[in-house]
Protein backbone atom coordinates (compact mmCIF):
# COMPACT_ATOMS: atom_id res chain seq x y z
CA UNK A 1 0.00 0.00 0.00
CA UNK A 2 1.32 3.48 -0.99
CA UNK A 3 1.97 5.74 1.72
CA UNK A 4 -0.33 8.61 2.54
CA UNK A 5 1.93 11.11 4.90
CA UNK A 6 3.83 13.98 3.66
CA UNK A 7 6.35 13.12 5.57
CA UNK A 8 7.47 10.82 2.79
CA UNK A 9 8.29 14.00 0.70
CA UNK A 10 11.29 14.94 3.30
CA UNK A 11 10.40 18.81 3.10
CA UNK A 12 9.45 21.02 5.87
CA UNK A 13 8.92 24.49 3.66
CA UNK A 14 7.75 24.55 -0.15
CA UNK A 15 10.62 26.22 -1.10
CA UNK A 16 12.95 23.20 -0.14
CA UNK A 17 14.49 20.89 -2.99
CA UNK A 18 11.80 18.48 -4.17
CA UNK A 19 14.64 15.42 -3.36
CA UNK A 20 14.18 14.51 1.04
CA UNK A 21 16.50 16.60 3.19
CA UNK A 22 17.20 16.08 6.74
CA UNK A 23 14.99 18.18 8.63
CA UNK A 24 16.13 17.53 12.56
CA UNK A 25 19.43 17.46 13.19
CA UNK A 26 18.48 17.20 16.67
CA UNK A 27 15.27 15.77 18.38
CA UNK A 28 12.83 18.23 20.70
CA UNK A 29 11.02 15.46 22.19
CA UNK A 30 12.03 14.35 26.25
CA UNK A 31 12.62 10.43 26.09
CA UNK A 32 12.14 10.59 29.76
CA UNK A 33 8.36 10.80 29.57
CA UNK A 34 8.19 7.67 27.66
CA UNK A 35 10.73 6.00 30.06
CA UNK A 36 8.46 6.62 32.58
CA UNK A 37 5.81 5.15 30.56
CA UNK A 38 7.30 2.21 29.23
CA UNK A 39 7.82 -1.19 30.52
CA UNK A 40 10.96 -1.91 32.65
CA UNK A 41 14.17 -2.00 30.49
CA UNK A 42 14.66 -4.96 28.21
CA UNK A 43 11.15 -4.60 26.26
CA UNK A 44 10.34 -4.05 22.60
CA UNK A 45 9.96 -1.03 21.63
CA UNK A 46 9.43 1.22 18.32
CA UNK A 47 10.52 4.41 18.08
CA UNK A 48 10.78 7.19 15.09
CA UNK A 49 14.61 7.83 13.82
CA UNK A 50 14.65 11.42 13.08
CA UNK A 51 17.63 12.15 14.50
CA UNK A 52 18.34 8.86 16.24
CA UNK A 53 18.55 11.42 19.56
CA UNK A 54 15.32 9.12 21.55
CA UNK A 55 16.62 6.03 19.88
CA UNK A 56 19.81 6.13 21.55
CA UNK A 57 18.25 7.16 25.13
CA UNK A 58 15.77 4.20 24.98
CA UNK A 59 18.81 1.63 24.08
CA UNK A 60 20.88 3.35 26.95
CA UNK A 61 18.18 2.58 29.03
CA UNK A 62 18.20 -1.19 28.31
CA UNK A 63 15.42 -1.44 25.98
CA UNK A 64 15.56 -3.66 22.35
CA UNK A 65 14.74 -0.34 20.23
CA UNK A 66 13.54 -0.74 16.38
CA UNK A 67 13.55 3.04 14.72
CA UNK A 68 11.86 3.35 11.68
CA UNK A 69 11.41 6.43 9.29
CA UNK A 70 9.67 7.53 5.84
CA UNK A 71 12.09 10.18 4.99
CA UNK A 72 15.37 7.99 3.71
CA UNK A 73 17.78 11.08 4.18
CA UNK A 74 16.85 11.76 8.27
CA UNK A 75 17.26 7.51 8.34
CA UNK A 76 20.54 7.53 6.99
CA UNK A 77 21.83 10.89 9.28
CA UNK A 78 20.45 8.78 12.26
CA UNK A 79 21.94 5.96 11.16
CA UNK A 80 25.21 7.56 10.73
CA UNK A 81 25.06 9.28 14.47
CA UNK A 82 23.90 6.19 15.57
CA UNK A 83 26.48 3.91 14.56
CA UNK A 84 29.59 5.75 13.84
CA UNK A 85 29.41 8.36 16.17
CA UNK A 86 28.63 11.12 13.45
CA UNK A 87 28.56 14.86 14.73
CA UNK A 88 24.94 16.27 14.44
CA UNK A 89 24.58 18.11 11.26
CA UNK A 90 21.96 21.47 10.93
CA UNK A 91 18.62 20.74 9.28
CA UNK A 92 16.29 22.47 7.97
CA UNK A 93 14.50 22.83 11.50
CA UNK A 94 17.70 24.18 13.30
CA UNK A 95 18.00 26.58 10.07
CA UNK A 96 14.46 28.29 10.54
CA UNK A 97 15.40 28.34 14.75
CA UNK A 98 18.29 29.88 14.15
CA UNK A 99 17.21 32.47 12.14
CA UNK A 100 14.40 32.90 14.58
CA UNK A 101 16.97 33.62 17.02
CA UNK A 102 19.12 36.18 14.83
CA UNK A 103 15.81 38.13 14.50
CA UNK A 104 15.39 38.22 18.03
CA UNK A 105 18.70 39.00 18.88
CA UNK A 106 19.09 41.82 16.93
CA UNK A 107 15.70 43.41 17.57
CA UNK A 108 15.35 42.53 21.77
CA UNK A 109 18.26 43.28 23.88
CA UNK A 110 16.86 40.45 26.57
CA UNK A 111 17.04 37.67 23.79
CA UNK A 112 20.45 38.17 23.10
CA UNK A 113 23.08 35.20 23.88
CA UNK A 114 24.69 36.71 26.70
CA UNK A 115 21.57 37.68 28.24
CA UNK A 116 20.18 34.23 27.48
CA UNK A 117 22.55 32.36 29.03
CA UNK A 118 22.18 33.74 32.40
CA UNK A 119 18.54 33.09 31.58
CA UNK A 120 19.37 29.66 30.82
CA UNK A 121 21.66 29.10 34.10
CA UNK A 122 18.42 29.76 36.48
CA UNK A 123 17.07 26.69 38.16
CA UNK A 124 13.99 27.99 39.59
CA UNK A 125 11.25 28.23 38.21
CA UNK A 126 9.02 30.45 40.15
CA UNK A 127 12.07 32.80 38.92
CA UNK A 128 12.21 31.86 35.61
CA UNK A 129 8.66 32.47 34.76
CA UNK A 130 9.35 36.17 36.35
CA UNK A 131 12.11 36.60 33.82
CA UNK A 132 10.13 34.77 30.95
CA UNK A 133 6.75 37.48 31.97
CA UNK A 134 9.24 40.29 32.88
CA UNK A 135 12.21 40.59 30.11
CA UNK A 136 11.34 37.99 27.38
CA UNK A 137 7.42 37.59 26.59
CA UNK A 138 7.66 41.80 25.41
CA UNK A 139 6.02 43.39 23.47
CA UNK A 140 8.94 42.71 21.01
CA UNK A 141 8.96 39.25 20.64
CA UNK A 142 4.67 39.38 20.51
CA UNK A 143 5.33 40.96 17.14
CA UNK A 144 7.72 38.73 16.10
CA UNK A 145 6.02 35.51 16.50
CA UNK A 146 3.01 37.17 14.67
CA UNK A 147 5.04 38.47 11.79
CA UNK A 148 6.87 34.71 11.27
CA UNK A 149 4.19 31.94 13.04
CA UNK A 150 0.30 33.99 11.81
CA UNK A 151 -1.45 31.91 9.06
CA UNK A 152 0.40 34.24 6.21
CA UNK A 153 3.28 35.17 8.00
CA UNK A 154 7.18 34.92 6.99
CA UNK A 155 7.57 31.13 7.99
CA UNK A 156 4.19 29.90 8.28
CA UNK A 157 3.28 30.56 4.79
CA UNK A 158 6.55 29.47 3.72
CA UNK A 159 5.70 25.70 4.76
CA UNK A 160 4.55 22.44 2.96
CA UNK A 161 0.65 22.94 2.81
CA UNK A 162 0.10 19.66 4.66
CA UNK A 163 2.10 21.41 7.55
CA UNK A 164 0.52 24.90 7.37
CA UNK A 165 -2.83 22.74 8.03
CA UNK A 166 -1.58 21.56 10.77
CA UNK A 167 -0.09 24.64 12.58
CA UNK A 168 -2.50 25.90 15.47
CA UNK A 169 -4.16 28.89 13.51
CA UNK A 170 -2.72 31.53 16.17
CA UNK A 171 0.62 29.71 16.79
CA UNK A 172 2.25 32.68 17.63
CA UNK A 173 0.23 32.51 20.98
CA UNK A 174 0.02 29.28 20.93
CA UNK A 175 3.69 29.13 21.29
CA UNK A 176 4.10 31.55 23.82
CA UNK A 177 2.13 30.07 26.57
CA UNK A 178 3.62 26.50 25.82
CA UNK A 179 6.97 28.31 26.74
CA UNK A 180 5.74 29.85 29.84
CA UNK A 181 4.00 26.98 30.69
CA UNK A 182 7.90 24.39 30.85
CA UNK A 183 9.75 27.90 31.87
CA UNK A 184 7.55 27.73 35.29
CA UNK A 185 7.72 23.89 35.20
CA UNK A 186 11.39 22.92 34.41
CA UNK A 187 14.54 24.32 36.14
CA UNK A 188 16.18 25.47 32.75
CA UNK A 189 19.71 24.93 34.27
CA UNK A 190 19.58 21.27 33.33
CA UNK A 191 17.43 21.28 30.74
CA UNK A 192 18.75 20.59 27.20
CA UNK A 193 15.63 21.56 25.39
CA UNK A 194 15.30 25.02 26.51
CA UNK A 195 19.58 25.65 25.81
CA UNK A 196 18.59 24.02 22.54
CA UNK A 197 15.68 26.16 21.51
CA UNK A 198 16.65 29.59 23.23
CA UNK A 199 20.38 29.63 22.60
CA UNK A 200 20.74 26.72 19.72
CA UNK A 201 23.40 25.10 22.11
CA UNK A 202 24.09 22.44 23.71
CA UNK A 203 23.63 22.12 27.49
CA UNK A 204 27.13 22.70 29.26
CA UNK A 205 27.91 18.99 30.23
CA UNK A 206 24.84 17.43 29.39
CA UNK A 207 24.29 13.80 29.73
CA UNK A 208 23.51 11.48 27.03
CA UNK A 209 20.35 13.08 25.48
CA UNK A 210 22.44 16.57 25.33
CA UNK A 211 26.05 15.01 24.19
CA UNK A 212 26.65 13.45 20.37
CA UNK A 213 25.62 10.35 20.38
CA UNK A 214 28.27 7.67 20.85
CA UNK A 215 28.81 5.43 17.89
CA UNK A 216 28.87 1.87 18.51
CA UNK A 217 26.48 2.13 21.79
CA UNK A 218 23.56 -0.35 22.21
CA UNK A 219 22.34 -1.49 18.89
CA UNK A 220 19.14 0.07 17.46
CA UNK A 221 17.35 -1.44 14.51
CA UNK A 222 16.88 0.64 11.86
CA UNK A 223 14.22 0.69 8.99
CA UNK A 224 13.25 2.67 6.31
CA UNK A 225 9.54 3.19 5.35
CA UNK A 226 6.21 4.29 6.81
CA UNK A 227 5.61 3.29 10.36
CA UNK A 228 2.02 2.20 10.06
CA UNK A 229 3.15 -0.21 7.28
CA UNK A 230 5.60 -1.39 9.44
CA UNK A 231 3.15 -1.84 12.41
CA UNK A 232 0.90 -3.65 9.93
CA UNK A 233 2.95 -6.13 9.03
CA UNK A 234 4.54 -6.47 12.25
CA UNK A 235 3.42 -9.94 13.66
CA UNK A 236 0.59 -9.56 16.55
CA UNK A 237 1.65 -8.11 20.01
CA UNK A 238 5.16 -7.99 18.43
CA UNK A 239 5.89 -4.73 20.57
CA UNK A 240 5.71 -4.01 24.05
CA UNK A 241 5.95 -0.38 23.82
CA UNK A 242 6.23 2.54 20.88
CA UNK A 243 6.42 6.23 20.52
CA UNK A 244 5.46 8.15 17.72
CA UNK A 245 5.90 12.16 17.64
CA UNK A 246 4.42 14.16 14.66
CA UNK A 247 3.18 10.92 12.76
CA UNK A 248 -0.34 11.99 12.78
CA UNK A 249 0.85 15.86 12.12
CA UNK A 250 -0.30 15.78 8.29
CA UNK A 251 -1.65 13.26 7.29
CA UNK A 252 -5.73 12.54 6.80
CA UNK A 253 -7.93 11.01 8.80
CA UNK A 254 -7.99 7.98 7.54
CA UNK A 255 -4.21 7.73 8.38
CA UNK A 256 -5.21 8.28 11.66
CA UNK A 257 -7.53 5.51 11.72
CA UNK A 258 -4.59 3.08 9.56
CA UNK A 259 -2.22 4.00 12.63
CA UNK A 260 -4.54 3.31 15.52
CA UNK A 261 -5.61 -0.31 13.81
CA UNK A 262 -1.76 -0.82 13.41
CA UNK A 263 -1.05 0.06 16.80
CA UNK A 264 -3.73 -2.30 18.35
CA UNK A 265 -2.53 -4.92 16.32
CA UNK A 266 1.46 -4.69 17.05
CA UNK A 267 1.93 -3.60 20.27
CA UNK A 268 0.72 -6.54 23.04
CA UNK A 269 -2.44 -5.84 24.95
CA UNK A 270 -1.17 -4.38 28.11
CA UNK A 271 1.44 -2.54 26.21
CA UNK A 272 1.85 1.27 26.05
CA UNK A 273 1.59 4.08 22.97
CA UNK A 274 3.06 7.42 23.27
CA UNK A 275 1.66 9.97 20.38
CA UNK A 276 3.31 13.56 20.65
CA UNK A 277 1.34 16.44 18.53
CA UNK A 278 1.95 19.91 17.65
CA UNK A 279 -1.50 20.56 17.58
CA UNK A 280 -3.86 21.79 19.95
CA UNK A 281 -5.32 19.46 22.50
CA UNK A 282 -8.92 18.49 21.82
CA UNK A 283 -11.69 17.72 24.19
CA UNK A 284 -9.12 14.87 25.77
CA UNK A 285 -6.77 17.60 26.75
CA UNK A 286 -2.98 17.71 26.77
CA UNK A 287 -2.00 15.11 28.32
CA UNK A 288 1.28 14.70 29.34
CA UNK A 289 2.51 17.67 27.50
CA UNK A 290 3.75 19.55 30.56
CA UNK A 291 5.48 17.03 31.51
CA UNK A 292 7.86 17.10 28.51
CA UNK A 293 10.51 19.19 28.87
CA UNK A 294 10.50 20.39 25.06
CA UNK A 295 7.90 22.75 25.25
CA UNK A 296 6.91 22.84 22.23
CA UNK A 297 4.19 19.91 22.61
CA UNK A 298 0.54 20.56 22.12
CA UNK A 299 -0.66 17.01 22.90
CA UNK A 300 1.73 13.95 24.53
CA UNK A 301 -0.91 11.10 24.97
CA UNK A 302 0.53 8.04 26.98
CA UNK A 303 -2.00 4.93 26.21
CA UNK A 304 -2.02 1.61 27.50
CA UNK A 305 -3.56 -1.17 25.18
C1 LIG B 1 9.53 12.44 15.10
S1 LIG B 1 9.28 13.87 14.21
C2 LIG B 1 10.73 14.75 14.43
C3 LIG B 1 10.40 15.98 15.06
C4 LIG B 1 10.29 15.78 16.49
N1 LIG B 1 9.59 16.88 17.00
C5 LIG B 1 11.61 15.62 17.10
O1 LIG B 1 11.73 15.95 18.23
O2 LIG B 1 12.53 15.14 16.51
C6 LIG B 1 9.27 13.73 12.57
C7 LIG B 1 10.01 12.53 12.03
O3 LIG B 1 9.04 11.52 11.89
C8 LIG B 1 9.17 10.96 10.61
N2 LIG B 1 7.84 10.43 10.25
C9 LIG B 1 6.69 11.11 10.23
N3 LIG B 1 5.67 10.31 9.86
C10 LIG B 1 6.20 9.09 9.67
C11 LIG B 1 5.66 7.84 9.28
N4 LIG B 1 4.37 7.69 9.01
N5 LIG B 1 6.49 6.79 9.18
C12 LIG B 1 7.81 6.91 9.45
N6 LIG B 1 8.38 8.07 9.79
C13 LIG B 1 7.59 9.16 9.92
C14 LIG B 1 9.64 12.10 9.74
O4 LIG B 1 10.25 11.68 8.55
C15 LIG B 1 10.59 12.83 10.67
O5 LIG B 1 11.89 12.35 10.59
Amino acid sequence: MSTATPWADGRLLSLQPRRPGVLFGRMYEDPGVDLAAFPPPGARVLCIASAGDTAAALAAAGHQVTAVDVNPAQLAYARARLTTGAPAATGAAERLLALGRAAAATALPAWRPAALERFLRLDDPAAQARHWHRHLDGPGLRLLLGAALRPAGALAGGLHPAFRAVLPRRFDTVLRARLARGFARHPNADNPWAWRLLLGRELPGAGRVGRELPGGGPPVRLLHGDVVEHLERSPAAAYDAVTLSNVLDGPDPAFARRLRAAVRHAVRPGGIAVLRSIREPGPAGPGAAAEDRCPLWGVVRVVRL
